[in-house]
């Protein structure tokens, strides 16, 4: 797997290009608008962020900033939808209980939901010298594979990775499979979304064809776009915190394996993945891209976008609209799935 690259942040200088900010949970439920559209409940549990026009039919002409009343995202002119499925803990008498969110390093405040970097340069620049071109209204995108349980499989996907948190800011190494050891501050899932687009296409039957992997290296080595998709976007990446501490080690597996499993049944982690629903209002996305930035510091300042408190951000949400159990400790997984390690699971 690729080396990581994300200590590096904190040698670079301010003047890089970075954008990072939270998103507060909107809702956890079995809703999954860009592969199941119209299915209520649909197959497993997701937790979504962004703004409350969300449900279960985004269909690509519905205008997001129009239609939303708030978002849980710390830029208010944010009204995507960000989302990925949801971690349980499987006890040692086999029944399911959801690990919940913490707010990520910055964002202890925030009430769960995600982190999201929106990256302009390779991070090895130490100056915005590169241009990248914002989402269009009306594009997704998804990445990952649900049934992958090989690191084969999973190898398709560059950068879908997990972190053993020692301290509250470790960020290496990554691995693809779910930490196997306890983690003193919980585990981080991060999602980094192919950057090069097709120029043409907002969205594929595969919600991923229209996108792709830089030709060689990654996005943050400066890979160039293969000439089937010539345009370079900005990286869109997610950092998710889940609060596996409150699990004690007696309720672990006594063989040393993961007790942690995917609301869809993977207790692999190679089948983690991310969706993204684009929603940001009129060009504010491509302000704050072509604005030189760090981080929550002063990309509002240097794109005039606005911001809100994480205090705001956490009053937003919408209604659920499945009524189950999701948090009581349950026989199964919602949906009727069962942690499965592959290659011999059923097809639920
Ligand atoms: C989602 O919202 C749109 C716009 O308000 C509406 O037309 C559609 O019926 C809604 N879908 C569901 C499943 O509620
Ligand atoms: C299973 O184990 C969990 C964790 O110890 C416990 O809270 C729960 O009550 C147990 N459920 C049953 C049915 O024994």
């Amino acid at each position: 797997m690729r080396p990581n690259l994300l200590p590096l942040l904190a040698l670079a200088a301010p003047g890089s290009a970075i954008v990072r900010f939270h998103c507060s949970q909107l809702t956890v439920e079995r809703l999954d608008p860009l592969v199941n559209p119209g299915m209520i409940p649909s197959t497993h549990v997701h937790q979504i962020v962004g703004g409350d026009a969300f449900n279960a039919t985004m269909d690509p002409s519905r205008d997001l900033p129009a239609e939303s009343s708030c978002t849980t995202c710390q830029f208010a002119e944010d009204f995507s939808n960000y989302w990925t499925a949801v971690m349980y803990f499987k006890a040692r008498n086999g029944t399911y209980k959801r690990v919940k969110q913490l707010g990520n390093n910055q964002f202890e405040k925030a009430n769960g939901g995600l982190t999201i970097y929106y990256m302009q340069d390779a991070i090895y620049d130490q100056e915005q010298k590169s241009k990248v071109t914002a989402f269009k209204p009306g594009f997704r995108m998804f990445v990952g594979d649900i049934n992958a349980r090989t690191i084969e499989e999973a190898a398709r996907f560059r950068q879908l990775t997990y972190v053993c948190m020692d301290t509250w800011t470790s960020r290496s190494p990554e691995t693809m499979a779910f930490p196997t050891r306890k983690c003193p501050e919980g585990i981080m899932t991060s999602i980094r979304f192919p950057t090069c687009w097709d120029g043409k296409n907002l969205d594929s039957p595969d919600h991923m064809a229209h996108m792709s992997y830089p030709e060689s290296g990654t996005f943050e080595s400066g890979g160039p776009c293969p000439s089937t998709h010539p345009v370079r976007m900005a990286q869109v990446f997610y950092e998710v915190v889940w609060n596996t501490k409150e699990f004690a080690k007696e309720e672990w597996p006594e063989d040393g394996s993961s007790p942690f499993v995917w609301s869809f049944g993977d207790a692999t982690g190679y089948a983690t993945h991310g969706d993204y629903v684009f929603g940001w209002k009129d060009d504010a996305l491509q302000r704050i891209l072509d604005a030189p930035c760090w981080f929550n510091t002063n990309c509002h300042k240097e794109s005039k976008a606005k911001i809100q408190s994480i205090e705001e951000m956490n009053k937003c949400a919408t209604k659920r609209v499945v009524d189950e159990d999701i948090d009581g400790w349950l026989d199964e997984l919602p949906g009727g799935w069962h942690a499965d390690h592959g290659p011999t699971r059923s097809s639920a």
